[in-house]
């Protein structure tokens, strides 16, 4: 099985990628777990490029999402929605359809995060992805729940992120071939 990972967030101490990297260590054995961290160098999304001269690192970052048995996002809130920078990588998806049928796991960790996890929700859905709702998790007040070593200190966030882990993996192994 093969799990994408993405990270709405550029910061170099981020706590979504914290998230991201503890996930890590929770995967059973057998289980391919990529973090695409080229997010930021991919250029603005624009629909007058045609397939043939797409930019290559658009190219790799759609192969990979169309290699990979499963996606998951992890993205904090920036002014009330979606990083830039995260929107703009999901933009150059919505012709070449990578997503679509792709089970996705959406985490938002922020300080509050409700309009970006809701308006997440719809784009992937728009994108005819696959995201059950025990697939998903909101975590506010994220800053109050991560340590300066980047380890998830709340008890109930963890147990929350298993179940997500749990569903989602889950979820992947029904749609793959025996
Ligand atoms: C410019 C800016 C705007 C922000 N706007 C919001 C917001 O609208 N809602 C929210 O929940 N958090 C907001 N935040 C807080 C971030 O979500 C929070 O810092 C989060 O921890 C960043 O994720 P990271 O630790 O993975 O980088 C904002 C932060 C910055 C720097």
């Amino acid at each position: 099985m093969k799990i994408l990972a993405l990270c709405g967030s550029l910061r170099p101490e981020s706590s979504n990628m914290s998230i991201l990297k503890t996930i890590q260590t929770w995967l059973p054995d057998g289980v391919q777990y990529e973090i695409y961290d080229n997010i930021g160098l991919l250029p603005h999304f624009d629909p007058t490029f045609n397939h043939e001269d797409v930019p290559g690192e658009v190219v790799r970052f759609r192969r990979l999402i169309a290699n990979a048995d499963g996606v998951i996002i992890c993205t904090p809130e920036y002014v009330f929605g979606l990083p830039g920078s995260l929107k703009n990588a999901l933009d150059w998806t919505a012709s070449s359809g990578e997503f679509n049928e792709k089970p996705v796991a959406i985490i938002t960790a922020s300080s509050s995060g409700e309009n970006a996890h809701a308006s997440l929700k719809i784009i992937m859905n728009v994108l005819t992805s696959h995201v059950p709702d025990t697939s998903t998790l909101l975590i506010s007040y994220i800053r109050t729940k991560i340590n300066s070593q980047s380890q998830i200190t709340d008890a109930e966030t963890i147990d929350k992120l298993h179940s997500v882990l749990q569903s989602f993996l889950q979820h992947i192994s029904g749609k793959l071939p025996n």
